[in-house]
């Protein structure tokens, strides 16, 4: 059993809570922090409606994020994930509180392009905020792993710019398309889509994936404190780096390992179909190597502060 950095087994969903879990992971040891926490009392689970006030959420989002950071090498990556419609400025003071401690490094806008129908007397909200956050050192970034392809009308307008002599030169640089912004447009999984596979916050893999090639290389360790449906650790296993993920709920884990299963079934077969080799690298967690269990925390008293 391949043990690094951590005494998380690696490429395994440990079950228990982040806090107790995280500080079980060396320091300066991840590459790829990948953080989809509970919005804060927006879904009707209760995962998501444990704080009373938004105090309470935010100071608890302090301590994971803080315990992140320790766990971040020094030029790594750490995506959080935001929060949708009416809680959205909850989100504003996350992001400015967690700014005055760590390094802003960048804030991502995703149109989520379905709306989230929640009120009738503003527009409805369609978009969340990712804020990435970067430790010390100039962070690894893949700019070229992610370019946005341009569509055949746009090469063909941009082929006939009189400046660029060189016809097939110029094709071959349209042709490697755009370098991708810092706004992105991913629809939200549908409930008909082939990826679902029953998690109320489930993210499309397109977004997960567009973060794990951009901002870690194979073999690089990713860490998922709030590993949910398991998409973290789907793409990483895609694309042959090494994960750790921490998930409290374990029908959400046991729903995260069939979803590995499958896709590395998936990978196998079509690999098999193209008769070529695929790496063994990747592995399967089973339900059997799930090491940790800790209570979830037990609610604190309700306490004065910002707008809940
Ligand atoms: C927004 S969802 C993550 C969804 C995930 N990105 C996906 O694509 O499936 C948040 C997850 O955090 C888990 N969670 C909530 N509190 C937690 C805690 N203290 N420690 C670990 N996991 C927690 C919930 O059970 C839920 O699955």
């Amino acid at each position: 059993m391949k043990t690094s950095a951590s005494k998380l087994q690696v490429n395994t969903i440990s079950l228990g809570d982040c806090l107790s879990l995280l500080p079980h992971i060396s320091s300066s040891s991840v590459q790829l922090i990948v953080a989809d926490p509970p919005y804060f009392n927006v879904l009707e689970e209760a995962w998501d409606q444990q704080w009373l006030q938004a105090r309470e959420y935010l100071d608890w989002s302090g301590r994971w994020i803080d315990e992140c950071i320790r766990i971040l090498k020094p030029d790594g990556l750490f995506y959080v994930f935001g929060q949708l419609g009416k809680r959205e400025h909850v989100f504003l003071h996350l992001m400015s509180e967690t700014c005055q401690r760590h390094q802003f490094h960048d804030q991502i806008i995703w149109d989520r392009v379905v709306g989230y129908n929640e009120r009738r007397d503003s527009f409805t909200p369609a978009c969340e905020m990712i804020l990435v956050l970067r430790k010390t050192a100039t962070p690894k970034f893949y700019k070229e792993a992610v370019r946005e392809p341009y569509d055949e009308e746009t090469i063909q307008a941009y082929l006939k710019d009189p400046r660029y002599k060189d016809k097939e030169r110029r094709l071959a640089h349209l042709r490697k398309g755009k370098f991708a912004t810092n706004l992105w447009r991913v629809p939200s999984l549908k409930g008909s889509s082939n990826e679902k596979c029953g998690h109320p916050s489930q993210k499309p893999e397109k977004l997960i994936e567009r973060i794990i090639l951009s901002s870690s290389s194979p073999g690089d360790l990713v860490l998922d404190p709030f590993m949910g449906s398991g998409t973290t650790a789907c793409m990483a296993q895609k694309h042959r780096r090494e994960w750790l993920g921490i998930e409290l709920d374990p029908t959400y884990i046991a729903m995260a390992e069939k979803r590995l299963a499958l896709n590395l079934q998936a990978e196998v077969e079509s690999s098999l179909k193209q008769n070529r080799k695929v790496s063994g690298r990747a592995k399967i967690p089973t339900t059997g190597q799930l090491q940790f269990f800790t209570p979830p925390e037990q609610k604190p008293a309700s306490l004065p502060g910002l707008p809940s």
